[in-house]
């Protein structure tokens, strides 16, 4: 009477190793292949390198441009097309006017814009998003940054242009920017 059911105990006992061993190959086994070890090391390698290019990014000037998009801007403007760029400002002059002394339109006068402060114009009521940038001196690399996106640039600003979306574009307008100047 006692046998049977220490017999099937028994029997119980080795399914329930085999099965706790199937398990573990199962979940084991195939993990042993693709170890996790190579995983872990791909998808560290691109993030410590994001993380870097992130911190490098922040640390370059201001909010604007890595070294390598100021080499690729200072290459694009030293090719520039300042005549192609007179003729884009059609796309500014609905509220700008460029000439020397040139009146204050939706915007302010842009003329020797490059070296001057942000929102240094007289007789223009600037948003308080430029006014607080006044310390600052617009370069060919803030221009660019301002023209790619005024509201990332200059979050509130009163430019609220949606930006020149071509790199070659803005090039050839800040380079005739820089011709504007007494
Ligand atoms: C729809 C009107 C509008 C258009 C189009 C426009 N702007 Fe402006 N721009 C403004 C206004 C308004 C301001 C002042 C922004 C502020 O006070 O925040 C401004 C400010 C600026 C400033 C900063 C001036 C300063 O004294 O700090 C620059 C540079 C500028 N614009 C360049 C351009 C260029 C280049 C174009 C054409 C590609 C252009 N804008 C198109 C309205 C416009």
């Amino acid at each position: 009477m006692s046998s049977r059911p220490a017999r099937s105990t028994w029997f119980l006992i080795i399914i329930l190793i085999a099965a706790i061993g199937a398990a573990a190959w199962i979940y084991f086994g195939p993990g042993y292949k693709t170890s996790p070890l190579p995983v872990l090391e791909h998808s560290e390698k691109p993030n410590a390198k994001e993380s870097a290019n992130q911190n490098e990014n922040s640390d370059a000037n201001d909010n604007e441009n890595s070294a390598e998009q100021r080499a690729a801007l200072e290459e694009l403007i030293t090719n520039a097309d300042v005549r192609r760029g007179h003729s884009l400002i059609h796309m500014c002059i609905e509220c700008h006017t460029f000439d020397e002394d040139g009146p204050v339109r939706f915007g302010p006068n842009l003329f020797g814009i490059v070296g001057a402060r942000h929102a240094s114009k007289e007789g223009f009521a600037y948003s308080e998003a430029l006014k607080s940038m006044q310390d600052k001196i617009w370069t060919q690399d803030n221009l660019n940054a301002f023209l790619t996106g005024t509201q990332t640039y200059a979050p509130g600003s009163r430019m609220t242009y949606p930006g020149v979306p071509k790199a070659e574009d803005r090039a050839d307008i800040i380079a005739y920017l820089k011709t504007l100047k007494p």
